[in-house]
């Protein structure tokens, strides 16, 4: 292990927003986001082209903003960390790109970690380094997953996900059907407060006995609840939007915690960790604390702002593999629009390692 704490700079570009985050091991120094959630608000999700160039557009000044947040010179710097993946094939390869000019230009080394480790190390930045095991509980826009964290630099196992949607994409298909906006979930979190989570009893799925213990399903939900809402329009009645969004909602975490604190006894765990945008959620945070009291169970979730995508969070798994001596990538490396969860970061081969010592 590094002998003192690395300073590590952060590229996220997976999605729709600019993250540029600086941290030293597990201190947060800058976390710099400059979003285009606005202009992909009127279709409904993201458009890719318009992230890519929002990405292009965003880069150097939310680099330069991070470095005067956090008070530092790029010179300073022990590592440049970027999202390799998963995400949209362009926008990564925005953040891919300019990480690596950074790297070269700087002459400091590059690491191209997995976004969804990414999501789930931030909470270093919070709580101090991830016990070893730690259950993970990773629900974003794009996965929801039960993630067995023995090192996060290195062996994340998959103990199940969804087999559909995700769980933050039910959010946002709810939210349209209700003529919410994008993104869903927040909007649905603050409707639900004014609601009854008992309204209506939407469907739990995959909860049977027979059912995988680990794997999701949040489609036949989403199909439950626009059915309901078919009916009330066509009988000429008014949707109670806040009563379908509590009800909706305590659908989907009833079943994430549930699942979450059964994967956490199952394998003797008694630590878990929420991480990804759907870990803000009010309702998630509160049951899910309710839930692991009674099981024994500590839990970590990151404040909400470290939740949804962000640099600082990549720069956090960046810093965590300076410290453990992981190996860097090396400056062929490419965006990989599917990378599985289980590769936490895109290691230089041994031969490609020592090309670049010569
Ligand atoms: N308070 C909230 N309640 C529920 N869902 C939320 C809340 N805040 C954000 N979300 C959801 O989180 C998702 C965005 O999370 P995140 O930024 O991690 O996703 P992503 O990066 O697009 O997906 P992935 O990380 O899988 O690539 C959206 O679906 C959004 O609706
Ligand atoms: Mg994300």
């Amino acid at each position: 292990m590094a002998a003192e704490e690395p300073l590590v700079l952060g590229i996220e570009t997976s999605c729709d927003e600019t993250g540029v985050g600086i941290v030293r091991g597990t201190t947060l120094l800058a976390d710099a986001v400059a979003s285009s959630v606005e202009e992909h608000g009127r279709y409904g999700g993201v458009v890719p082209e318009i992230a890519s160039r929002a990405h292009l557009e965003a880069m150097v000044p939310t680099v330069q903003r991070a470095l005067d947040q956090a008070g530092i010179k790029a010179s300073d710097l022990d590592g440049i960390a970027v999202t390799a993946g998963p995400g949209l094939a362009g926008a990564l390869l925005v953040g891919v790109s300019a990480a690596k000019a950074y790297a070269y230009a700087l002459g400091k080394p590059l690491y191209g970690v997995n976004h969804l480790a990414s999501h789930i190390c931030v909470d270093q930045l919070e709580h101090g380094r991830l016990p070893e095991p730690t259950m993970a509980l990773l629900v974003s826009g794009g996965h929801s997953s039960l993630l067995l964290t023995e090192d996060i630099t290195s062996t994340v196992r998959s103990l199940g996900a969804t087999i559909d949607d995700a769980a933050g994409e039910a959010f946002d298909k709810v939210a349209r059907l209700l003529n919410l906006g994008f993104p869903g979930g927040p909007v649905i979190d603050r409707y639900a407060r004014e609601g009854d989570p008992a309204a209506i009893a939407f469907p739990r799925g995959l909860s049977g006995a027979k059912d995988p213990a680990y794997d999701f399903s949040f489609s036949g939900l989403k199909t439950a609840v626009s059915r309901w809402v078919e009916a009330k329009r066509r009988a000429g009645e008014d949707v109670p939007v806040r009563d379908v969004s509590a009800s909706f909602q305590e659908a989907v975490v009833d079943v994430l915690t549930r699942k979450a604190v059964r994967a956490c006894k199952d394998e003797g765990v008694d630590h878990l960790m929420i991480g990804g945008g759907v870990a803000a959620n009010s309702r998630l945070r509160a049951l899910a604390q309710e839930r692991c009291d009674r099981a024994g169970i500590t839990l970590r979730v990151p404040r909400p702002k470290l939740c949804t995508d962000n640099g600082a969070m990549v720069a956090a798994l960046g810093a965590e593999m300076v410290w453990r001596d992981r190996a860097p990538s090396a400056f062929d490396l490419s965006a990989d629009s599917s990378l599985p969860v289980t590769d936490t970061h895109v290691p230089a081969s041994h031969d490609e390692l020592h090309r670049l010592s010569e």
